[in-house]
């Protein structure tokens, strides 16, 4: 029993003296936001590709953003979705060049809906690493008026460019 306590109060120790670094994950951006560990797995919320760049997009959303499209409630997106979007150059098929696929990693990037902590970009916080080691973008936090800038083009449908794709 006293075993087991000791046990349990070291396990306790051990995890609550974890340092910020062990929490994985890259540099968090220059306005605090961190990657959300669990990314990978969010579900579809649209694929895009870019004429002008020439590259393939997924766009995924956590939890909270994938109940929102599935109820068609996504004006507005309510508090606590993340929109990630990943992005890679196009790379033609090796077997069939036609197809067109994700060949190097661009970059990932998200927005956080919050509209307290970020009433000053529309209710969203923006946030976006670079290539594979992931390097924070952004010299200051002052980068997010860049991209609030640009998608404030798409105000009328809360400042986000994707809408949920539609399936039968
Ligand atoms: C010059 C315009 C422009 C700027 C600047 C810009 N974006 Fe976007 N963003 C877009 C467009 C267009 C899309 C639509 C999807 C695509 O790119 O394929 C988009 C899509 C997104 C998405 C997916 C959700 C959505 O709205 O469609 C996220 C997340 C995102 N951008 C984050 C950012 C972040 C973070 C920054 C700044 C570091 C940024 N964007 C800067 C134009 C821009």
């Amino acid at each position: 029993m006293r075993a087991t306590g000791i046990a349990l109060l070291s396990l306790g120790l051990a995890v609550s003296a974890l340092p910020a670094a062990a929490e994985g994950g890259p540099a968090p951006a220059p306005n605090g936001i961190r990657l959300p560990a669990d990314y990978k797995d969010w579900r579809l919320i649209s694929p895009s590709y870019r004429t002008d760049k020439n590259h393939v997009r997924a766009i995924l959303g956590n939890d909270t953003a994938i109940q929102a499209a599935r109820a068609g409630k996504t004006l507005p997106w309510p508090d606590g979705t993340v929109l990630a979007k990943l992005v890679w150059k196009e790379a033609p098929h090796e077997r069939f060049p036609a197809a067109l696929e994700p060949g190097e990693f661009v970059h990932v990037e998200i927005m956080v809906r919050d509209n307290k902590r970020y009433a000053a970009t529309g209710g969203w916080g923006y946030a976006r690493w670079l290539g594979k080691d992931l390097k924070p973008y952004g010299k200051d936090a002052g980068f997010a008026q860049e991209c609030h800038a640009c998608h404030t083009l798409v105000q009328d449908t809360d400042h986000e460019f994707t809408r949920p794709v539609s399936l039968p």
